[in-house]
Formats: C-alpha cells, sequence, structure tokens
C-alpha cells in the first residue's frame, strides 16, 4: 500500500459504512460498487506504482447525483478521491487509504456543438479519443491530444491541465478551455460553462479548477474551443548526431516551417531501442544517438510539402540531421508516431518506473539527462530522455528491476534541486499528485504555497476531496 511504503499517515475522516452504503444505493442504483475484485483496478494508477484501499466507488451519471454524494459525503465527514479515466501519473488518481471513488465514468454524453464557433460542451467524463472522433466527422480537432486518448476523460485532463502533443500549436487548456461546471466539496454546484471567447467579467473562476487535481471541486462539465480540422498534415523524423543538433534543428524548423510547425517532439536512441525491443516497433531512421519528429499541419497540401522539402533539404545539407523520413499518408504518420507516444508504455515493460516532468531552458534540457545517467551509473537499468522539446518539456525517466528506496534517494531531491538551480519547474504537464507534493517548493514561493492552501481551505475546509494530493502536507 501507499501509505505503508511512503508512512503516511490517515487523515480522521469517517469510515464508510453499511448506512453509507445504502444511501448511495438509492441515490445512484446499481452504479456502487463494493465488490474488492471489482475495485482492484481503479485503486491501483496507470504506472501500478501507487495503491489504495478503497472499498466503494460511485458512478454518478449527472451533475445533480454528483452534488448529492459531495453534500452527504461533506456531512458524514467522508473523503473522496475524483477518478476519469485513472492514466494519472503522478499517484494523484488513486486513493491513498480508503477514500471514496467518485467516478466519471458514466458522465460521456456530449451537450453540444456549434459548428460554427467550433466550441464543444460535454461532460466530463467523455473519452477524449471518441470527443475527437466526433469533431473530426464535423470538420474540426480536439486542441489536445496525448498517448493516453484512447481511456484518459476530458475531466482528468483539465483537472491535470494536461499538455502533450499538440501543444505547440493550439496552446494550454488555459487558453482552449471557455467554461466549467464544478461540484464544490459542499455539493454546491458552480455553473461557469461559459462559452465565450472573451469573457472579462469579475475573476475568471474556472482557471483556479484547471490544473486543481480534484482537490478544489470535481468537474462535472466542459466547454472548450475546437480548432479546424487541418486539411494537409505531413510528418517528418529525423536523426540527429548530437542535442545541439536537435537545437538548431528547432531554431531552423521553426524559421522555414512558422505558422505550419505543430508538433516538435524528440527522443534520444534509450527510448528507441526500448520501443523497439519491448513493443516490436520498427523504425525507418536508425542508428542516430536522438531522433526528432516534426509535424506541419495546413491547408493546402502542395504549399506544406513544398516548404516541408525545402527545410528538409537545409537540415540535410548542412548536416543538421543525418537521416529522416517524410510521411504523407495516414498510415504511415501513425506508425511514426507510435515510436514517440509509446515510449510511456515500452518504459513499463523494462521495469519499475521513476518518472520525471520537468520544464527546463531548452538549452539545457538534454544535461538533467546526462547528468542524472552519470549519478546513478549501473544502479539505473536504463536512463531516458524525451519530450515535447517545443515547449521545453523533458521527461527524464528511470527504469530499474524494481522500486528500491536507495535509488529513489539518489535521484531525489537530486533531479528537483537541478531543476530548481535552472529555475525549472518539478511539474511541467502531469501535476504533483501524491508523489510529487512534497516538493513543490522547488518551483513555487513559499507565499504562493500558502495562498494554495488559503483556496483550498476556503473552498474545501473539511479538506474531504482528494486528500494527501497536490499541497504539501505537515505545514
Ligand atoms: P485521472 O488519471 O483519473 O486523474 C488525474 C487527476 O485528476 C487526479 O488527481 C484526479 O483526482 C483528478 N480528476 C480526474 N477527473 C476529475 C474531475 N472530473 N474533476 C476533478 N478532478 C478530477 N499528460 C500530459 O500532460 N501530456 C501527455 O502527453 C501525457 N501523455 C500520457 C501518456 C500516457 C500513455 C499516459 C498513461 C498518461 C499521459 N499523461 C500525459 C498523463 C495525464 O495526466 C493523463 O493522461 C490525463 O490528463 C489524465 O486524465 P484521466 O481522465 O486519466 O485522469
Ligand atoms: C508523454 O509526453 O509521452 C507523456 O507525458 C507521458 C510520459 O511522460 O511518459
Ligand atoms: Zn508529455
Amino acid at each position: 500500500l501507499t501509505s505503508e511504503r511512503f508512512g503516511v499517515r490517515r487523515l480522521p475522516f469517517a469510515r464508510v459504512g453499511d448506512r453509507d452504503v445504502a444511501f448511495f444505493e438509492r441515490v445512484l442504483p446499481g452504479r456502487v460498487v463494493t465488490d474488492p475484485e471489482e475495485l482492484k483496478p481503479f485503486n491501483v494508477d496507470w504506472l501500478q506504482s501507487v495503491r489504495g484501499c478503497s472499498q466503494l466507488m460511485l458512478k454518478p451519471q449527472t451533475t445533480a447525483e454528483v452534488s448529492q454524494i459531495l453534500r452527504y459525503c461533506y456531512e458524514r465527514n467522508l473523503a473522496v478521491n475524483p477518478q476519469g479515466g485513472n492514466t494519472g501519473l503522478v499517484g494523484g488518481s488513486v486513493p491513498v487509504f480508503d477514500e471514496i471513488i467518485l467516478s466519471t465514468a458514466l458522465m460521456n454524453q456530449i451537450i453540444s456543438f456549434d459548428k460554427v464557433s467550433g466550441i464543444l460542451v460535454c461532460q466530463a467524463g467523455c473519452i477524449l479519443e471518441k470527443l475527437n472522433e466526433y469533431v473530426e466527422e464535423q470538420g474540426f480537432v480536439m486542441p489536445l491530444d496525448l498517448g493516453a486518448k484512447g481511456s484518459c476523460h476530458i475531466g482528468g485532463n483539465v483537472a491535470t491541465n494536461a499538455g502533450g502533443l499538440r501543444l505547440l500549436r493550439y496552446g494550454s487548456l488555459r487558453g482552449t478551455v471557455l467554461g466549467l461546471e464544478v461540484v464544490l466539496a459542499d455539493g454546491s454546484a458552480l455553473d461557469c460553462l461559459a462559452s465565450l471567447r472573451k469573457d472579462n467579467t469579475g475573476y475568471d473562476l474556472k482557471q483556479l479548477f484547471i490544473g486543481s487535481e480534484g482537490t478544489l471541486g470535481v468537474i462535472t462539465a466542459v466547454s472548450i474551443l475546437c480548432p479546424q480540422k487541418p486539411k494537409a498534415v505531413n510528418l517528418a523524423f529525423l536523426g540527429c548526431q548530437s542535442f545541439t543538433k536537435v537545437l538548431e534543428t528547432f531554431t531552423t524548423c521553426r524559421a522555414m516551417l512558422g505558422e505550419i510547425l505543430s508538433a516538435y517532439e524528440f527522443m534520444d536512441e534509450k527510448c528507441m531501442e526500448l520501443v523497439e525491443r519491448h513493443l516490436k516497433l520498427s523504425s525507418p531512421v536508425t542508428g542516430s544517438p536522438f531522433y526528432v519528429l516534426i509535424e506541419t499541419s495546413g491547408s493546402n497540401s502542395t504549399h506544406d510539402e513544398e516548404k516541408l522539402n525545402s527545410f528538409l533539404e537545409q537540415a540535410m545539407t548542412s548536416g543538421l540531421a543525418t537521416d529522416g523520413t517524410v510521411a504523407t499518408d495516414d498510415k504511415k504518420i501513425k506508425a511514426l508516431w507510435s515510436l514517440r507516444e509509446r515510449i510511456t508504455e515500452a518504459l513499463t515493460h523494462d521495469g519499475y518506473v521513476y518518472k520525471y516532468d520537468i520544464s527546463l531552458p531548452v538549452g539545457k534540457l538534454y544535461d538533467l539527462v546526462t547528468d542524472t545517467r552519470a549519478r546513478l551509473g549501473p544502479r539505473a537499468k536504463n536512463v531516458v530522455g524525451y519530450g515535447h522539446l517545443g515547449d521545453g518539456n523533458l521527461h527524464l525517466n528511470i527504469t530499474a528491476e524494481s522500486y528500491s528506496h536507495s535509488l529513489l534517494e539518489a535521484i531525489e531531491p537530486f533531479v528537483y534541486e537541478w531543476t530548481a538551480r535552472c529555475n525549472g519547474s518539478i511539474s511541467a504537464e502531469h501535476g504533483l499528485g501524491f508523489k510529487k507534493k512534497q516538493f513543490i517548493a522547488y518551483s513555487k514561493a513559499k507565499e504562493a504555497v500558502l495562498l494554495m492552501q488559503r483556496f483550498k481551505a476556503m473552498l474545501d475546509p473539511k479538506g474531504i476531496l482528494n486528500p494527501y494530493k497536490m499541497l504539501p502536507s505537515g505545514s
């Protein structure tokens, strides 16, 4: 159990009893889970690194039901863990002890879609990939995309302020989410579900809930702005001989591709080894220490291909890239994206994964990988680096045969101190959840953390929403 491994003490919340279960059965007939076998996967996170022991999962379908649940839990002092697709990577999505799991799995209805503005309004439990398919049929795309799209919920994406593979082009959810409906800890529903591009009337309250990781309220519905589906998508996958070349290639491609550049991702040769070994994928480009994936999205395929080709010619003749391939058809594009998107999955086949998600000045991005590798030596099985280079976001991952406390101590706080020295962020996009919450001070001023704690106390005075997560304990 997480609580045993990390020495956390249970806070004095009430414990779920028969009368509570009977109450929930009345409110949610047939949608109350108490079977321990059925509960197992919802108590363990995607990385299989943290585990709680909840004995109760609730599956509301409406905002009114979420209100009823929280009003009751607030009265009874029962702790609640909001859960979407359970793909979170920082241990925030599963209980630490016996918190009630409030799942959005059945809140999966699309409320409206405006074909002129591209504004989608839907319930929080809609699966990202399903939403993307739905809006694609109408000529739009979701403004975010990530490897977990097949299972993550839009509510979970908003709760973590997920970044992903399209952030470079469409910006963060802080810009594309136009409105939210949220149920607060005491059960009151807050309707901020506006569908307006511009709305400067008062404080922008929805921003408080974006990235709040289930600690301030339960997001029940989302209004989000979808961009036009690009008519032409092209991909280039290149091999670079050094990280300096990766950076130079980025500068060149920004200058030459301009407005059609939609992704710039990188991975090192270790990542490539792992996706090939564990997932049996094969890359048409081999033998380089670094690989970059460049995507263009535009409205005119001839124009885009011309631009991409002249960029590639420049990249190859000036020695920025030594090998490469281009894809214009869907099948090859998907296959190339898999090499990058499925690194996360390949890592889990390599052993226990220590996962870090860091923002750094882009020039220093890979130094952290090199330094960590040197520091850990043979104690680590693999130390790899990949990520959203265009956003200054490194994913540093370390694998070992199994979890070891002494290896963890060799990594932390080393990685956080290194990051703080560069004024980076110890959580670029995954959040703090359970695993990173004690380290918030490496990236945020004391006053900022205190103010966060005051917001928490104001919105959730009994602390029943996702306790033990995001904010440091013991202060
Ligand atoms: P969960 O994992 O269920 O929950 C995550 C957090 O949000 C928890 O704290 C939970 O309590 C809270 N929460 C969930 N739903 C609600 C709600 N309705 N109201 C309030 N709180 C809620 N992240 C990125 O940023 N970029 C990536 O590129 C990326 N790629 C990924 C690739 C893979 C293969 C995987 C497994 C994960 C990836 N992630 C990525 C992590 C990312 O945080 C999640 O995939 C996603 O955003 C979480 O959505 P979810 O529905 O699974 O939420
Ligand atoms: C990614 O960019 O692949 C995701 O954030 C997941 C990860 O960091 O492994
Ligand atoms: Zn990422």
